[in-house]
């Protein structure tokens, strides 16, 4: 049994191992050449997130959707390629979006080069992801095109909040997977309609990547309150500091309003006050982690999974399945 890719994935098969393993390593050539400029400058933005590493999910995802057709098929590492450059790109914004400082452990690239540069940068990746994706057809065109926007809806609507009205549970739970499950959706869309597989197959990988994404998503959120810098690479209490109402929030909130604690009022009230003061954020991460209300939303996070997972069930019984549904675990349990 050895561990596959940096999720330490347990495979017990050595040919989807094998696959696995020179599928990324071919993704991680792949990145370095799309993200070359004749442009130096350009060149070290671009790679400056590439090389500091990531989890490369979305890429582990295509490669084991592939494992549902012929995982070798000429389209499935460029899949690869194009949904991690395009997930790249958004981190450069998002980390402008958030105002954050550290991503994978640097320093985000608005922090080390500036909002202007940063910004720039990710257009000139979504610009690279699109030049390989050319190569895919119409067909893959379409499809992340469709992901692109609901990516960037869920991030507007992240920002401009619920309509009046709306239960933000619902909101909360739309923007996610609009934000994060679209684009992991594609990852298992691309990597099985590259390599093949048949339209149910798609289908079913399909509806699962979204679930997975959420999943991902929502243990992120989680993450942000119970991670430390060194295990996530990014600074905690990031959504907190920017007022992004995340589960964790939005069920404490609730609590608040429907027990009436006096404790709840404090921390909701310490959480809307200013937290650009360090010691303050300390002390409503130190609260929340304390809180049954990150117990809950860490409940809600494996419900996602599980019903990710169930979703596998009409697929053929083997290796890549198996592969898939322990990544339904691995994902909400990750401690970064
Ligand atoms: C971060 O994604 C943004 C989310 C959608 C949660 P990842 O957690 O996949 O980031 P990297 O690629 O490992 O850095
Ligand atoms: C951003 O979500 C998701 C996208 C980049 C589309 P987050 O803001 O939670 O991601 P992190 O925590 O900064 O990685
Ligand atoms: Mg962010
Ligand atoms: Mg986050």
């Amino acid at each position: 049994m050895t561990a596959v890719g940096p999720f330490g994935l347990s495979v017990r098969d050595q040919a989807l191992e094998a696959d696995v393993q020179t599928g990324l390593a071919a993704v991680e050539a792949g990145l370095l050449d799309a993200t070359k400029s004749d442009v130096p400058f350009i060149t070290e933005a671009a790679q400056h997130l590439v090389r500091a590493g990531g989890k490369r999910f979305r890429p582990l995802l295509v490669m084991l959707a592939a494992q549902f057709g012929d995982p070798h098929a000429p389209g499935v590492v460029p899949s690869a390629v194009v949904v991690e450059l395009t997930h790249l790109a958004t981190l450069y914004h998002d980390d402008v979006m958030d105002e954050a400082e550290v991503r994978r452990g640097v320093a985000s690239a608005n922090q080390r080069y500036g909002n202007s540069l940063a910004v720039l940068t990710g257009d000139f990746l979504f610009a690279r992801a699109s030049h390989v994706l050319a190569d895919l057809g119409p067909d893959a065109v379409r499809i992340q095109a469709e992901a692109f926007e609901r990516l960037v809806t869920g991030q507007i609507l992240e920002t401009v909040g619920p309509r009046d009205g709306r239960d933000p549970v619902d909101h909360y739970l739309d923007v996610l997977a609009g934000k994060t499950g679209s684009l992991v959706a594609v990852s298992c869309r691309l990597g099985s309609l590259t390599a093949g597989a048949g339209e149910r197959v798609v289908d079913i990988l399909t509806q699962y990547g979204e679930r997975l994404g959420v999943a991902f998503q929502l243990a992120d959120d989680v993450l942000d309150i119970a991670s430390d810098s060194h295990e996530s690479g990014k600074t905690p209490g990031t959504d907190l500091r920017e007022g992004i109402p995340t589960l964790p929030v939005l069920r404490l909130r609730a609590r608040a309003a429907a027990e009436g604690r006096p404790e709840d009022a404090e921390l909701v009230a310490l959480l809307d006050g200013d937290l650009t003061d360090d010691a303050r954020l300390a002390e409503v991460l130190r609260r929340l982690r304390e809180h049954p209300a990150l117990e809950q939303a860490r409940r809600d996070t494996v419900r996602y999974a599980q019903e990710a997972r169930a979703i596998l069930a009409p697929l053929p019984d083997g290796i890549a399945k198996a592969a898939l549904e322990e990544l339904c675990d691995l994902v909400v349990h990750r401690a970064g």
